[in-house]
């Protein structure tokens, strides 16, 4: 039988680190992009799975980190099935309304993590995901990238990026469905995760509980004319409208 074989970027902690985990429960073997080395938790779990989980050093936003991972996993796999694009950031500047000073240069670097950086990653990785039979792309954006629910009257640079994401995704998804990829693009509700820096107290659920209803739906199959729509999904199965 076929390895399964994925690879998620953020996967230091929050959710991408308990979709590897997840993933991993599955026999699935997972390329985990690294981008905090100095964080413990992924490591340990490396040294639990060593046969099946492998770290990759991984910065979403610079084209050299993105190319580096993509020519160390093609030495070690002639694949890759599911391709999880989970790198993501917010910034307190966020949090000002036009009535105060906007932080651009905060703004260029969501841009650059948040709708950039899946495409960087979805070009390096190209040639490994065009060999599966799976070819599963996903994207781990938002409600907040929603302009048909915007609600939120500050959020600038997060919304802004979410919504690009999913532009995004919508141009791969015009080129590449027709040679047999298929996508989800997903909001994975409202988590306890480390977005703010530190881990939230607040939030709806620990990022282990997103991470089952996340890979329940990235992992099903689903009949072609579902596939041949794209829509983004929340984690209670509900459809967002872009
Ligand atoms: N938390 C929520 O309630 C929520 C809701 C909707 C959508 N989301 C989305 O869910 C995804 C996962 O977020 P999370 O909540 O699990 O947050 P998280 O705990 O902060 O995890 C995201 C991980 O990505 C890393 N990262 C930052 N910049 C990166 C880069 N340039 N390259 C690669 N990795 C990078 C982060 O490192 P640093 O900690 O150093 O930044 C962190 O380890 C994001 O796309 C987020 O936008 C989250």
């Amino acid at each position: 039988m076929n390895q399964n074989i994925a690879l998620i970027t953020g996967a230091d902690r929050g959710l991408g680190l308990a979709l590897c985990a997840g993933l991993l429960e599955k026999g699935w073997r997972v390329f985990a992009g690294q981008y905090m080395p100095e964080w413990p938790e992924l490591g340990r779990l490396a040294a639990r799975q060593p046969d099946l989980l492998h770290l990759v050093a991984l910065d979403v936003s610079s084209v050299d980190s993105v190319s580096a991972a993509a020519r160390s996993l093609a030495a070690t796999t002639d694949h890759v099935d599911l391709l999880i694009n989970n790198a993501g950031v917010i910034s307190p500047a966020m949090y000002r309304t036009i009535r105060e000073p906007q932080d651009y240069a905060e703004m260029h670097r969501l841009f650059d993590v948040n709708a950039l950086g899946a495409l960087r990653v979805v070009e390096a990785f190209l040639p490994l995901t065009d060999r599966s039979a799976m070819k599963r792309l996903c994207f781990v954006s938002s409600e907040a990238g929603s302009i048909t629910r915007s609600h939120r009257e500050a959020w600038f640079g997060y919304c802004m990026s979410k919504a690009a994401l999913n532009m995004a995704v919508s141009i791969l998804f015009n080129h590449l469905r027709p040679q047999g990829y298929t996508f989800r693009v997903y909001h994975p509700g409202w988590m306890r995760t480390y977005m703010s820096g530190q881990k939230s107290a607040e939030a709806d659920m620990e990022p282990e509980e997103a991470a089952e209803y996340a890979l329940a739906y990235f992992l099903r199959d689903l009949p072609a004319e579902q596939e041949n729509r794209l829509v983004m999904r929340d984690w209670q199965g509900n459809e967002w409208p872009w």
